[in-house]
This record gives structure tokens, sequence and C-alpha cells, in this order.
């Protein structure tokens, strides 16, 4: 787990953040306990911005992940910070069943289920239409 956590705090230096300035990592372990990284990547056109959590998310499915059992996210700020709205709709999607750990550089953590982020998410088995 602490490897985990140091891969989302290290990958930071790695981000593309000319725009915001704030670098954010994320490191996802999987079952076979891979651990895979991710980095915000933002863009000019500043909608289009990847965030570090389905940066690290789609990088692990393509290593080969299936299930996913923890997600640490880091930053430098003063609290750790939450996922924002599309990346809680991602980890509902990939990773339903994981632990989240959000992190500071200087050591504070906060710990919650996908759950706790996104209650009543919306997901694929609501797709049965009444028509
Ligand atoms: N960002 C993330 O990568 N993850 C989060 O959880 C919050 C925000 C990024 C997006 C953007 O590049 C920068 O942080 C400022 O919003």
């Amino acid at each position: 787990v602490e490897s985990v956590l140091d891969s989302a705090r290290s990958v930071r230096q790695y981000a593309y953040a000319p725009y915001s300035g704030f670098r954010v990592g994320a490191a996802v372990l999987d079952a076979a306990g891979r651990i895979t990284a991710g980095t915000n990547v933002e863009n000019a056109s500043y909608g289009l911005t990847l965030c570090a959590e389905r940066a690290a998310l789609a990088a692990a499915r393509a290593g080969g992940a299936e299930r996913i059992l923890l997600v640490a996210i880091a930053a430098d700020t003063a609290e750790p910070i939450t996922p924002c709205g599309a990346c809680r709709q991602w980890i509902a999607e990939l990773a339903p069943h994981a632990l989240i750990a959000m992190l500071t550089l200087e050591g504070s953590e906060r710990w919650c289920t996908p759950n706790d982020l996104l209650p009543h998410a919306f997901g694929g088995s609501m797709f049965r239409t009444t028509t």
C-alpha cells in the first residue's frame, strides 16, 4: 500500500499542468499487484484537460487491470484533494470495489469508498428501459 501512495506522490513530477500549475498524481493497484500511475494532462483548450485519476484508470485498464483494489490521489495542498465529479463517475465504473486514498505531500491522508464519493451513481445496470 505504501508503494501505491508513494507512486501517486512521485508521478506528480510528470504532470502536464502549464495552465493551472497544479500537479496531481494518481496511482492504481490492481488485483494482480500491478501499480499504474497517471497525472493530470492539461490542454490549451482548457475543457479538454484530463485529470490524474482518469489517466491512471485508463492506463491501468490498458495494462490489463481488471479488479482495482486501491486508487491513490496526491496533490501539494494543505488538505487532501477529492476527485472531481467526472473522476467519481469513472471510479464508480472502473474501480467500484476499490478503496480511495487522498493524500498530501506532507503525510495527511483521507480514505473513503467510491460510494462515499458518488452515492446513487449512474451505472450500466440502469440501461434497461420500459419500452
Ligand atoms: N485535477 C486532477 O487531476 N484531479 C483532481 O482530482 C482535481 C483536479 C487537475 C485538473 C487540472 O489540471 C488541475 O488539477 C486544476 O483543476
